[in-house]
């Protein structure tokens, strides 16, 4: 048992609340299953404080048999609009890494209204570092560390990586360099703000409607909150690497959430400011906003697959 009472009956009150955010959370049985999961996973160590922010904490799914021999490490963030989601909700993602003979690190950020995009970003710049740092006690492989996220996740590590590759401001200090990455495996991310009707994102939401509505405002009114637009202002060939060289960017034909130009416009901006960086973009058609990550945290074999080969890629 790796969690107390407490954190238990916080989750049954979370599963309550997402009951009514259909939209968000479209498989109710996935969450509890992943609660359940995560009661009787062996191999995690929960709720780990990380330094540099009073908000991030982070779940890490190892190997404790063999720490010894390193293995590569994949941090996943997870999404939920800016306003819901918890790591506990993806642990068969962090028992499928360690199935799979990885490292998982689920990071666990603020949500909005306790903080904003830049508190957000502040949490996981330090849970990366973090992550660098002490991984190894983990049996994790430092030198090989993929960076991975779905949905706000991946427009969070996004500008994460693209405002430190800038030197930009965060909260009130400059962005330092972010520890040398492999790759970063971008999931249906939001990238912009401004081409289309974001509101979209919160439809069916059963949230107070003047949060939605101030969280709206401040995504479309922030200069720093799209890694698109904070690309747009790189000039040509002006970035060597974004501390990874390579991106892999996934979308599909059916997100019900993000239109496809919102990846499409973010390649054209990578291409353009750092055309060294390799970069992959992987379209499935057929598939929807959810379709993989759902799938891998309903241990769905195809999908479980499918995820380990865009972490792969
Ligand atoms: C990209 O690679 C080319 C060829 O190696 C090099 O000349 C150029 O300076 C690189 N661009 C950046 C921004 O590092």
């Amino acid at each position: 048992m790796k969690i107390s009472f407490i954190s238990f009956i916080f989750f049954i009150l979370l599963f309550t609340l997402h009951a009514n955010a259909g939209f968000i959370i479209p498989n109710i049985v996935a969450y509890k299953d992943n609660l359940i999961n995560l009661i009787f996973e062996k191999n995690v160590e929960t709720d780990i404080k990380i330094p540099g922010s009073s908000s991030a904490k982070a779940d890490v799914y190892y190997d404790k048999k063999d720490t010894k021999t390193l293995k590569p490490v994949v941090i996943f963030v997870h999404g939920g609009a800016w306003i819901f989601g918890s790591k506990y909700e993806y642990s068969r993602i962090g028992s499928l890494l360690v199935e799979e003979d990885y490292v998982g690190v689920l990071p666990e950020y603020v949500l909005f209204p306790r903080g904003t995009i830049d508190d957000m970003v502040n949490d996981i710049y330090n849970s990366i570092v973090w992550t660098y740092n002490n991984i190894q006690k983990y049996g994790g492989n430092k030198d090989k560390i993929i960076l991975s996220g779905h949905s706000a996740g991946a427009h969070l590590i996004a500008l994460t990586a693209f405002k430190s590759a800038l030197r930009m401001k965060n909260q009130n200090d400059y962005m330092m360099e972010l520890p040398k990455l492999e790759k970063m495996v971008l999931f249906n991310g939001p990238y912009d703000f401004d081409d289309y009707d974001i509101s979209k994102l919160f439809v069916d939401m059963d949230i107070e409607r003047g949060i939605t509505e101030r969280l709206v405002t401040l995504l479309v009114n922030s200069e720093d909150v799209s890694p698109t637009d904070v690309l747009k202002t790189a000039k040509d060939n002006s970035i060597s690497d974004f501390g990874m060289p390579e991106i892999v960017v996934y979308y599909t034909g059916k997100d019900q959430l993000v239109p496809e130009f919102s990846a499409s416009n973010l390649m054209k901006q990578i291409r353009r400011v750092s055309p060294n960086t390799t970069l992959k973009s992987v379209y499935k058609d057929s598939y929807d906003h959810f379709t993989v990550v759902m799938g891998a945290q309903t241990n769905n074999k195809e999908q479980n697959q499918f995820f380990m080969e865009l972490i792969n890629m």
